[in-house]
Order: structure tokens, then sequence, then C-alpha cells
């Protein structure tokens, strides 16, 4: 059975060092999140696999990590001082604020909703008697224009130091480097330009655990054609199957959890002519998971060109006297709201043969926080001895992430791997030692596989094969 609710994973997050409440000893910090021992393995383990995907195992791809701090011309010229901005809406009556078009959402729809133009917000609310969540009433103001980006001051005093902004997407940074990168990198159209890094964002009505966070992380990838070349609905074809061939068979999540969904063309952000959407099956309903591919022109490298007075063009190697503006394919993947579906995903309640039952988090084996887990049957002094030779020579053997369990009855710890989703435990018991033949024959231990609960008895040699395999 998966999570039916997203407490469930909330709490297993927490009790198992997944994932826990910001600045937790001071009662927290609204809608902060810190990933723990565990989550922050799982996460590492997501943008490495992102990151080995689209940038090393690829020939057209280079990868970038730009400052998060940038000259605030740079947000004046993408176009996001004027445009990145939500439909404030206050409640007359307990005077707390809202984003209009998610109020409507469920009653019109995702698409009409955030079609809606900022006058319509109000009066649609009103005529559709929608309540404010936190009081019940209906009684709302006009609906603001509320822009999300964060602003704070760089410099020694707060009299002379000069606005800067958080960087609300990866995205700007990759564009303003596009001239550093093509002067140095021998680059050929089609390429692509990766990033994976901290993103924020005032969002109005954060929630749903790590779904909507001010502080976020993505992963971001420009991908820069020549429109004479190449047509953009190929382009965006080829990003749709990357993307769609990542989310399901990179990282295992399961295609009847995933749909996508195409922009109406009014929602388009303000640079895009056609994006479309990975939705995943939240407990809540579908939701957005990552932009599968978004297509946005040349509008990024122009508006950089006029704003800085650079010139940002292309020029054809095979015909020098050609110079063009590449248009521009991305694909964008938050990493925070991936490892929560990741997390959705695994999730599973089910009954064991024995009448007990677990949860266990079945993550695909190359996403899991931990690879192996060494579980010496008993505190008996000698036989940790063994078994931390053979957690040491794992180590030493192997790149895997190994974990060293002594505590409780091995059902117990058996219970808490499946919980944190290790692929396999080995048992180390008085058979390993050449104590009890009943138990194994010397130097063999006990691999359990946590999905199919086979047990196999191998020779310490052999567990070191199979873990290097
Ligand atoms: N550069 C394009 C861009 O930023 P977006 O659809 O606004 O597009 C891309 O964001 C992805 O970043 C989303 O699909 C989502 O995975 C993630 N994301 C956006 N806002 C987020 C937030 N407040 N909290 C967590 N993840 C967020």
């Amino acid at each position: 059975m998966p999570a039916q609710t997203l407490d469930q994973l909330v709490s297993l997050s927490k009790r198992r060092g997944f994932v826990f409440p910001g600045s937790d000893i001071y009662g927290g910090l609204a809608n902060t999140w810190d990933y723990g021992p565990l989550g922050v393995e799982l996460k590492n383990r997501l943008k490495k696999l992102w990151w080995k995907t689209f940038i090393h195992k690829r020939q057209d791809m280079v990868g970038l990590d730009a400052s998060i701090l940038m000259n605030p011309r740079v947000w004046e010229a993408s176009g996001h001082v004027s445009s990145f901005t939500d439909p404030l809406i206050d409640c007359k009556k307990c005077k707390q604020r809202f984003r209009g078009d998610k109020l409507l959402e469920e009653k019109l729809g995702v698409e009409a909703a955030a079609i809606l133009q900022l006058e319509q917000v109000q009066p649609m609310l009103v005529a559709e008697r929608i309540p404010c969540p936190n009081c019940g009433a209906v009684e709302w103001t006009e609906a603001k224009k509320f822009n999300l980006m964060f602003k704070t001051h760089q410099g020694v005093s707060e009299e002379t130091a000069s606005l800067v902004y958080l960087r609300p997407e990866t995205a700007q940074g990759i564009f303003v480097n596009f001239k550093n990168i093509t002067d140095t990198m021998r680059l050929r159209l089609p390429f692509g330009v990766g990033q994976i890094g901290k993103a924020f964002r005032n969002e109005i009505t954060p929630g749903n655990f790590t779904f909507r966070t001010r502080e976020f992380e993505q992963m971001e990838i420009e991908y820069f054609f020549d429109p004479e070349r190449q047509k953009w609905e190929d382009v965006f074809a080829e990003w749709k199957k990357a993307s769609w061939e990542f989310l399901t068979k990179t990282l295992g999540i399961k295609e009847e959890n995933l749909r996508f969904r195409d922009h109406e063309k009014d929602e388009l952000s303000h640079y895009s002519r056609g994006t479309t959407d990975v939705e995943y099956k939240f407990p809540w309903g579908w939701g957005e998971l990552c932009a599968a591919a978004a297509y946005r022109t040349d509008y990024d490298l122009k508006q950089h060109e006029k704003f800085s007075g650079q010139e940002l063009q292309y020029t054809d190697p095979d015909d020098p006297t050609r110079k063009i503006t590449p248009h521009v394919m991305e694909p964008s993947f938050g990493s925070d709201r991936i490892a929560l579906a990741i997390m959705l995903d695994a999730y599973t309640e089910e009954p064991l043969p024995n009448g007990e039952s677990r949860t266990v988090m079945r993550f695909d084996p190359r996403l899991a926080p931990i690879d192996v887990a060494i579980l010496p049957l008993s505190k008996k002094e000698h036989l940790i001895a063994k078994a931390q030779e053979i957690y040491k020579a794992i180590l030493d053997k192997t790149n895997l992430v190994c974990d060293f369990d002594v505590t409780g009855s091995i059902g117990k710890r058996y219970r808490r791997q499946d919980e944190i989703g290790t692929p396999r435990c080995i048992t180390v018991d008085f058979g390993t030692l050449g104590e009890d033949p009943e138990q194994g024959a010397p130097d063999t231990v006990t691999i359990r596989d946590r999905d199919s609960l086979q047990q196999e008895r191998v020779t310490i040699t052999q567990l070191i094969e199979k873990l290097r395999e």
C-alpha cells in the first residue's frame, strides 16, 4: 500500500533522519526543511544521476556553477522585475494572505485559474463563493501583483549598500555566461549548459512539505539550437522524451504516477512559447513535478544583449560571416520536489509472511541512501570484531555507503533498514566465526534482499565480489 497521506512520509522522514523541520529547536521557521543524514545522501544521489545523465554522458552538454547573487540588471533584462508576480489576495476579516489563482484552482481547474487576469481574481472568488481557508469568510480585497523575488543588500552599510536579489531561477546564470562558455569551450550548435543550485522565491502560499518552499534547489538545462537548422518542435519532443526517461528509467518513478501537461497559451511564462510539465500524482492530487521542456526562443539572449550592450551571438563555424542568436529549449527540474516524489513513490506498507507488517522504502538501489548494512547477530565482542573486519573490507574494496548496526534485535534492525530503503543487509553470525555449523559454514555470511526477503549464504570473498558488481 502506498502512502495515503503526506503525514505518513513527513513522520517517517523525521523519525528516520531524511528531512527535519528547519530551525527545529527554536520552534521552526515556517516552511523550511533540513535534509538529515539520510536525506542528504538521497538528494546527492539524485543530483549525481542527473549530472551523469545530462552532462557526463552527452557530448553536447557542459556544466556550470554560477553565483546566486547577480547584477540586478540581470533581473530587469530577464523580465523578472516586471513580470515574476503572483496575484496576492487578502481576507478582510482575518487579514491572512493567499494566492488568488491557487484558491480558484479546485473550482476552475489549474489551466483556467492560471490564465485569469489580475482584475478577474477577486470577482471570481466572490462569484464562486470561495471561503478563506483560515476563517471561512468570503470577504476578499482586490488582487495585487506580488513580486516573488527576495531582496537583500550588498555592501558594508545598509545606507550605501545596493539592492540585489536572490536568484529566483538558476537559468539566468547560464544566459549571462553564454559568451564566456562559447569563447572557451569550442562548442557547436546544438549544445546545452546544465547547472544545479539554489533558487529563492517568496512564495505566498508555500506548503505540502518540501513541494513548495521559499528556498529550493533546481537542476536546469539551457539547450541552444539553430532555429534555421532544427525545428523547435523536434527539439521540444527530444527533451520531453529525455526528461520522461530520466524520471522513469533512471530514477525509477512509476509511470502510472506521472503524466505530461501542456501549458495553455495564456498560462505560459513571459519568456515561453510552449511548455510541457511533467506532473506527479501527489497524495493531494496531480501537481507539477518539473518542466520537461520550455521553449524560451531567443528571448533571454536578446534581452541580455540589449541590457548589457554585449554581443551574445554564435558564429557559424562553417560560415564565419553567418552570425545568429541561438534559440533555447529548457528542461527544468526541482531536486527537492523530485526527491519528494521519489520518497512517496518508494513508500510501501505491506504484510509479512509471519503475520507482522513492515514499512519499506523501495528506492531504486542507485538512489538508496545506504547501500548495505552490516548486522552482527549479537553484541558478543568477538562477533562484532569479525563484523567490523567485513565492514572495513567493504569500505576498502567498493565505493558503497555502508551502515553498521548492533542495536536491538535482528528483526528490529531489518525493519529499520527496510524503513530507510537499504537494498541489502549482511548478517554476521556464529557460523561466520566457525562456532555454529547450524547457522552456516565458517567465513560465510547471509545476504538479505530488501524486496524479495530472500536470504542467501555466501563466502566473504563472494560477498565482496557481489557487492562490487
Ligand atoms: N527556469 C524555469 C523555471 O524556473 P519553474 O516551472 O518556475 O521554471 C522549475 O520551476 C521547477 O523548479 C519546478 O518544476 C519545480 O520542480 C521547481 N520549483 C519551482 N518553484 C519551487 C518551489 N517554490 N519549491 C520547490 N520547488 C520549486
